[in-house]
């Protein structure tokens, strides 16, 4: 009678009991913050239930923007969870969601969090998404078997929507089976390899075995095959290292079948592969044979040759005011217009090389070929410091990327100081012990520096911006050295609001007014334009004397970023992109980047594109002429995206001296073909599947011309094909890319 009694109460509670799982959907709710409400003795009488399914503001509490809320859940958790479990010493809390943060007590002990409240030293991270599952051990003291125990869940919500959301709270004893985790890690230093990880997180010790497959996607072969008898006790995670080559284009696999349970867990992964053949040893000019300076402004530029070290530039006819060094960095100025034509020299143990290469001085000659170098952006966000920028400096020279023509080095947002100084101009903070000094070192290397900042009163990043101090800036700029400016939009909106001014005119005045004080001073500053809003930047950064300009909103690494950014944003644009003005898709999202969010402790975490997506990534990019500006951080880059950003001739599509930007020429479902006309009378093609499955093709009958090619190459590989080559399969996400010559 008490046992019905007990059960009726529960269930007018919202509280069900079966054989093993406990299930709550109502809890107590007050909004405000005090840690004390984590206590379990603590009177909660005056408190409203709510259902802890649904937003707080779903049940007549306000919205709240950077608010705290805290529920407080009553539930006796009966013995009977543990009836017939496998073990018997945790139970997991499954919670409802939370939008965005919480931190969870079981009577008064912090038994999880998910993401990191604005407290937390290393900043507010939002989690809304999160699954929560809270795993205590049943001896520690705040579990109470038998009688009422008191969840506490703590919530921060950063704006809109608030509480906690989605499912009930469930109470189990896990199943043996239920603690099995296979974790799968490509490392990249050395010989490639993936570690393959199996653990058993519960006390119940178990076996099984797990076999790993690796398959070539081209011939369907099987490279690889191994198979392990692995026997797993508690948190004694089992490692098996499967080293691979990155020459063919393969696919892992790794299934690990468990004795005891029958369990079947199975993870399928694309490898890495390198498809740009080794440079030679001997010298080869990888730039494109153009650099423009406007009169008067100091040359800063580094011939990108690769090749073995050491090596040696030189020139017989270098123009007067300009200087060579051996190294192979020209600088000087030259006073007035003029196009001036010189044959530079490089030579090492293995051979000599030389370019001609042309200077063109004139007002508007800077931006001759879309800037190539690094932003800190897509890797730090605002994390950046002088140190983190040096790290991939001195790796863009020891890694050889340099040789490849990345020469800009750029501080996106966050080195801003907090306030300006009583004259008006504004200092970095202290991340940047001495910009001057990071700048003077970068030009004596040839490399070129790029600052950050936005026409309204704060950036994007809620830093200061230029508002009403773009001469200070401008001034400062120059003496640090700043040869390129992303002037972003972001809060001026604020300044059209207040104005109430939303016409043409109100987005071409801030940037010219910035263009006017860059213009005025002695150097020349590459002026890249941000995005905004709705409003198309492309129409009219023209007029701005804008060099490039953003023509998407921003980039993340998924495919599903790369395909809006790229296939979608960018068609129809090519009318807008001119030399020395190019629309720019945004920065690139291969190797290590997290926009300084990551929770690990760097920072930083493996691109998400696969490795085919990484090529349609710099395939597309090249050919729409983008900024190449790499985004992830240098240090930590391995040998396949180094590769990936190294091949010569997909580089030279980019940097082609005919500035023409490839739009779509068809699509025929799922597959999209982009070209472009090239200087040498070529043409660039890039054949993608942006479908969700792997397409048979005859590339002949893609190649958009109708006079019939003579010569088709493969610029990923550097390889002429055969006829029988043209017929081929198209990866899901993959592409590609061909120059061909009729
Ligand atoms: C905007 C830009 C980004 C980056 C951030 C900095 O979002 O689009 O590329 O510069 O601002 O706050």
């Amino acid at each position: 009678m008490k046992k019905l009694f007990l059960v009726a109460l529960m269930a007018l509670m919202g509280l069900q009991l079966d054989a093993q799982n406990v299930t709550v959907s109502k809890g107590l709710l007050k909004q405000g913050d005090d840690l004390n409400w984590a206590k379990p003795e603590m009177d909660d009488t005056s408190w409203s239930e709510v259902d802890i399914t649904k937003r707080w503001d779903e049940q007549g509490f306000p919205q709240n923007t950077k608010a705290y809320g805290w529920y407080r859940i009553h539930v006796t958790i009966p013995k009977s969870v543990f009836q017939g479990a496998d073990q018997q010493n945790a139970l997991i809390l499954n919670m409802p969601k939370a939008d965005d943060v919480d931190e969870c007590y079981l009577n008064g002990k912090l038994i999880g969090s998910t993401g990191r409240m604005p407290t937390n030293a290393a900043g507010y991270f939002p989690a809304s998404n999160d699954v929560r599952n809270y795993v205590v051990n049943i001896k520690e003291d705040c579990v109470r078997l038998d009688a009422e125990n008191v969840i506490a869940v703590r919530v921060y919500n950063r704006g809109g929507s608030g509480g906690l959301y989605n499912n009930p709270l469930t109470i189990t004893c896990p199943k043996a089976a239920e603690g099995l985790s296979m974790r799968l890690s490509d490392t990249n230093v050395g010989q490639y390899h993936y570690d393959i990880e199996v653990n058993n997180a519960y006390s119940t010790a178990t076996n099984g075995t797990l076999d790993v497959t690796i398959i070539d996607r081209e011939t369907g072969a099987k490279v690889k095959s191994l198979s392990k008898k692995l026997s797993l006790k508690r948190n004694k995670p089992v490692r098996v290292t499967v080293p691979y080559n990155m020459d063919k284009m393969c696919q892992l696999t790794a299934t690990y079948t468990d004795a005891k349970t029958g369990k079947v867990l199975s993870e399928s992964k694309q490898l890495k592969y390198v498809l740009t053949p080794a440079a030679p040893a001997t010298p080869r000019f990888n730039g494109a044979p153009v650099f423009g300076v406007r009169p008067g402004s100091p040359v800063i530029y580094r011939f990108p040759v690769s090749g073995e070290k050491p090596m040696k530039f030189t020139c017989n006819d270098l123009p007067a005011g300009l200087q060579l060094t051996e190294s192979g960095v020209l600088s000087g100025k030259i006073g007035k217009p003029a196009v001036l034509t010189f044959t530079v020299v490089a030579e090492n143990a293995k051979g000599k090389a030389s370019q001609e290469f042309t200077l063109k001085v004139g007002a508007d000659m800077i931006g001759q070929t879309p800037p190539m170098g690094w932003n800190s952006w897509n890797c730090w966000g605002l994390t950046v410091t002088q140190e983190k920028v040096m790290a991939s400096t001195q790796a863009l020279i020891d890694k050889g990327l340099a040789e490849y023509g990345y020469s800009y080095i750029n501080i996106d947002d966050g080195w801003e100081a907090p306030e300006r100084n009583p004259d008006g101009t504004l200092d970095a903070n202290q991340k940047f012990p001495s910009m001057k000094g990071l700048v003077d070192w970068l030009h004596e290397r040839g490399l070129k520096f790029g600052i950050y900042s936005a026409p309204g009163a704060t950036t994007c990043g809620g830093y200061l911006g230029s508002l009403g101090y773009e001469k200070e800036d401008a001034e400062v700029w120059n003496k640090w050295g700043v040869d390129y400016l992303k002037y972003d939009w972001c809060s001026y909106e604020n300044v059209r609001a207040q104005e109430n001014d939303y016409g043409f005119a109100s987005c071409i005045r801030p940037y010219l007014l910035m263009q006017k004080f860059l213009r005025q001073q002695p150097r020349d500053i590459f002026y890249s334009l941000g995005p905004l809003g709705g409003t198309q930047v492309y129409l009219w950064g023209l007029y701005c004397d804008g060099n490039s300009w953003r023509t998407a909103q921003d980039i993340n690494d998924t495919w599903h970023s790369i395909y809006d950014v790229g296939f979608r944003q960018q068609l129809g644009k090519s009318q807008y992109s001119s030399i020395g003005h190019w629309n720019d898709p945004d920065m690139l999202v291969v190797g290590k980047v997290g926009y300084g969010l990551g929770e690990n402790t760097k920072g930083l975490r493996e691109t998400r594109l696969t490795p085919d997506e990484q090529y349609t990534h710099i395939t597309l990019w090249t050919l729409v002429s983008s900024n190449m500006l790499i985004g992830c951080d240098i240090a930590q880059m391995d040998d396949f995206t180094l590769n990936l950003l190294c091949n010569n001739e997909v580089n030279a599509i980019d940097q082609d001296l005919l500035g023409k930007q490839a739009d779509r020429a068809l699509k025929e479902g799922d597959i999209e073909v982009w070209s472009r006309p090239l200087a040498d009378g070529a043409i660039a093609v890039g054949i993608f599947n942006v479908g969700e499955t792997d397409r048979q093709v005859d590339m002949k009958k893609l190649i958009p011309s109708e006079k019939p090619a003579k010569n088709v190459r493969d610029l990923w590989r550097q390889k002429d094909l055969s006829e029988s080559e043209l017929n081929c399969t198209i990866p899901l996400h993959g592409c590609r890319y061909l120059k061909v010559w009729f």
